[in-house]
Parts: structure tokens; sequence; C-alpha cells
């Protein structure tokens, strides 16, 4: 058995302002998979993703990438993975192009090597027009491209991703998760965080619901669904997908 790209155990993880954020979180993630980690705001999606990635220090609890534990093989751990992270945090004054191309430059990835992949890279996810243009002047879609963009660079074994979809139009949001499914055909591991629960079911292969700080569920996403979903006939009004109903009974504020 390989090592799954993510192993999590027991993790928790308190705040110093006192919030349990974490309350003995235990979850992993296959190598090639594309996972979704669903939850309410507030459900500890990011805190799991600031540790994994070495932004947040742990309370308690063990986390390992592709085998490497992130407190023994710290450095390991963080090369297999790109990070889109929840809100833009480039230079807007740098153009698309010097910001994907530099962040090679973290990896060691020579200049020679990384412009050109960086501008394949900008031209695949649509910014081909865009790559010498000033920061300040893209859209919150192209934002979040630019982001998946410079999070390939080195091209890790493993992205995860923030609410990458967040506030993107309809049409751009198909896009994008085309482009996911693209990257995971081709044995890219996935984790993203999402608010889109129709486009998650349909697309991604493992799912966890985060609630408070507690995993509610985990699993494929026909077993998570076969799990909790009441198949009642929809009674009136409004009715969401199976995974929308799943979410809402688990998350439900009591
Ligand atoms: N830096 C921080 N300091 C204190 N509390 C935080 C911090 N970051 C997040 N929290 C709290 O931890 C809980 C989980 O937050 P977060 O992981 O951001 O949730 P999610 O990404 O699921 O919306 C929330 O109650 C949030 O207010
Ligand atoms: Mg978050």
């Amino acid at each position: 058995m390989p090592a799954p790209a993510l192993s999590i155990k027991d993790l928790t993880k308190t705040y110093a302002t006192g919030t349990q954020a974490l309350k003995g979180v235990s979850l992993e993630i296959p190598q090639g998979d594309f996972f979704a980690l669903l939850g309410p705001n507030g459900a500890g999606k990011t805190t799991i993703i600031g540790i994994t990635t070495g932004l947040v220090n742990k309370t308690s609890g063990s986390v390992s990438v592709f085998g490497h534990d992130i407190d023994k093989e710290p450095e390991l751990a963080k090369m297999q993975i790109g990070l889109v992270g929840q809100e833009a945090n480039f230079n807007p004054f740098e153009k698309p192009l010097d910001i994907v191309t530099n962040q090679g430059g973290y990896y060691g990835i020579p200049r020679s090597i990384a412009r050109p992949r960086a501008e394949k890279l900008l031209r695949d996810l649509g910014l081909g027009d865009k790559m010498n243009q000033n920061g300040l002047t893209l859209s919150g879609g192209m934002k979040r491209r630019l982001m998946i963009a410079r999070a390939l660079i080195n091209q890790p074994k493993f992205l995860i991703l923030d609410e990458p979809t967040a506030g993107v139009d309809v049409e751009l949001r198909r896009g994008m998760w085309d482009y996911l499914t693209g990257l995971s055909t081709s044995g890219l591991t996935i984790l993203l965080t999402t608010h889109y629960l129709e486009e998650a079911e349909q697309l991604c292969k493992h799912v966890a619901i985060i609630n408070k700080g507690e995993i509610v569920a985990h699993g494929t996403m026909e077993e998570v669904i076969a799990k909790h979903h009441s198949g009642e006939p929809a009674k009136d009004g409004y009715r969401g997908g199976r995974l929308e109903e799943v979410f809402l009974k688990l998350t439900f504020e009591k």
C-alpha cells in the first residue's frame, strides 16, 4: 500500500484566543484522490489546511504528507504540496508571469525552466493575454487562476485549494472544475474546500464533512450519501442535490 497523500490522526487545535477549532480530527486521503472537505463557515477547514501546510501550529495529533511527518520531515512534507489559499496573497503590482516564475525560485527551479513552465500554466488557465499585465487588472476569478498556476510551478503531487471557486461566476467556475478534473485524471491528488455542493458531489471521489471541529462524515461520495441520505421524495419547495441534503442534516444547528 502506498502512503496516503494525507494522513491526519487525532488532530486538535486550540487558538490562543481559547477557540477550540479542531477537536480530534482524523482523516485520510489516498494518493490520486479528488477529495472534498466540506463544512459550514468556522467548522475548521482552513485550520486543517494551515496545519498541513505548516502555516499554523497544531496543538496535538499527527499529520503526514506522502508518508512524511510534518514534525519530523517538515521540508519533505511541504515539497509535495501546492497551496491555493483562501485569500489572494500575491503582490498586485507584479505581473502574473513574474509572480509564477519567481515562485519557482523558492523551490530552486532555474529560471530557464520556470519561465516556460509558468507561461504554459498561465495559458492553460486562460491567462495567456494577462500574463504581462499588472496584477491589479485581474478580476477575482483571474486572481484565483493565477494562484492555481503559482501553486503548480513546482509540479507538486498534492494540490490543496481552499475555496477556489468562491465568488467566481458560473462559467469560470465550470472552467476551473474542468481544469481540476483534468489534473486529477493525470494523477495529481487534490484536496479542496467548497460551498458548491452539487459540483463536489459530481466531481469528487471522497468527501469529509466537518462541523464545529469534528468530522461528522467521511468516505467515498457514494458511501457518505448512502449512509446519511434519507431518500425521501421532495416534499415542497426548493430541493438541492443529495449531498446538500446530507450536509444540511449533519451540520444543522440544534
Ligand atoms: N488565527 C485565529 N485565531 C483565533 N481563532 C481562529 C483563528 N483562525 C480561525 N479561528 C477560529 O477557528 C475556528 C475555525 O476556523 P476556520 O478553520 O477558519 O474555519 P473554516 O475554514 O471552516 O471556515 C473558527 O471559530 C474561527 O473563528
Ligand atoms: Mg476557511
